[in-house]
């Protein structure tokens, strides 16, 4: 089987390349490297011993998009291509919303016209909104609080249109929690240009002395040590779980959301004291005011994917920290 991969040289992107690889699937990248490096597609070739097909381009460019599908016989599409930052989505909201809709609709429009009718979506724990409790469940009311989101939101339900109107498409959206963590190898990470927004990477480039020190956003949540808890899982775990969403769709027609979580809450503190106990290297932190937007608690209830799926996170929170750190060891390395 012949899978389209948008995004595909981006972090979750690469990590699910891999896996697809190694199952023996044939990948083809499609990507802008807005947000990736060239040397992505390398890199996955180096790790499974097989090289995907990569094409560069935007995904909301229909012409070229088009030849894409042309030129190969796609049997399934994981869709991960879109812009993906919440504060600068407040800033940029019509790129947001262009960028992230166009691209699905163009999507869309070309699987149509070709027949292909298997869709795997990047969608968000994003889409739980402010308004309901952890853990989340998948029957849950969706809303955002933040452009990035409500595309999310939106795009989930554009799907569950576009398969009320199209009986035997397959769209499986797939809510991630915090995935974090890089391949065992080393060569595949979380590696944001600039200073990163997400906890991990910034906790990682403090470790490695290309940061001072992590600002901890608030310690004063109703939580067990007063930072916010969130549900971390391991990247090669969340790539994993689109091998299983693929198997599912192969056997299941309309839209259908799950969570890829592991069900536990893991605190800001919890996870940077874990990170230093695992690879033995300080994290210099300061407690500072809370962040806008952030919630208390954000955690799944996996039970869906569990069940449905098949799927469970396996890897711990230490794994997690040690290849997230023997990640930036190897990026150092490599100068
Ligand atoms: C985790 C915790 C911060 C940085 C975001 C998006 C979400 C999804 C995953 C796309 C929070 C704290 C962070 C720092 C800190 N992305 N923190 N100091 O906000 O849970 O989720 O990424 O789908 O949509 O919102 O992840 O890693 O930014 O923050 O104290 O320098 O770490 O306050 O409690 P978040 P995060």
């Amino acid at each position: 089987m012949t899978i389209l991969v948008t995004g595909g040289a981006g972090y979750i992107g690469s990590h699910t390349c891999v896996e697809l690889l190694q199952k023996g699937y044939e990948v083809i990248i499609a990507d802008n490297f807005f947000n990736s490096s060239q040397d992505v597609p390398d890199r996955i070739a180096k790790i499974s011993g097989r090289r995907p097909k990569v094409y560069e381009l935007d995904v909301a460019d229909g012409p070229t998009l088009e030849r894409v599908f042309a030129e190969n016989s796609i049997d399934a599409v994981i869709h991960f291509a879109g812009l993906k930052a919440v504060g600068e989505s407040c800033q940029i909201p019509l790129r947001y919303y262009r960028n992230n809709l166009d691209s699905t609709l163009t999507l869309l429009e070309t699987m149509e016209a070709h027949g292909c009718n298997k869709l795997v979506f990047s969608s968000s724990a994003t889409v739980y909104g402010p308004k309901n409790e952890s853990p989340y469940t998948e029957d849950m009311p969706t809303s955002a609080t933040n452009p990035y989101g409500w595309t999310k939101v939106m795009i989930e339900q554009i799907l569950r249109d576009y398969c009320a109107a199209n009986k035997d498409f397959s769209a499986v959206l797939l809510r991630y929690f915090n995935p974090i963590g890089a391949h065992e190898s080393g060569l595949l990470g979380d590696d944001p240009n600039g200073i990163p927004n997400n906890l991990m990477p910034y906790v990682a480039r403090v470790a490695a002395g290309q940061l001072p020190k992590l600002t901890v956003f608030g310690d004063d949540y109703p939580t067990r040590d007063g930072t916010c808890l969130r549900d971390y899982l391991h990247v090669v775990d969340l790539a994993k779980g689109h091998i299983s969403a693929l198997e599912y769709a192969e056997s299941h027609t309309g839209a259908e959301a799950f969570n890829l979580g592991t069900g536990d809450g893991v605190s800001v503190l919890e996870l940077v004291n874990a990170f230093q106990k695992v690879n033995g290297v300080p994290v210099p932190y300061a407690i500072g005011g809370r962040r806008e937007g952030d919630l208390a608690e954000v955690y799944a209830d996996p039970t869906r994917a569990h069940e449905a799926l098949r799927w469970t996170a396996e890897k711990t929170v230490d794994d997690m920290c040690r290849d997230a750190w023997h990640f930036i060891c190897t990026r150092q390395a490599e100068g």
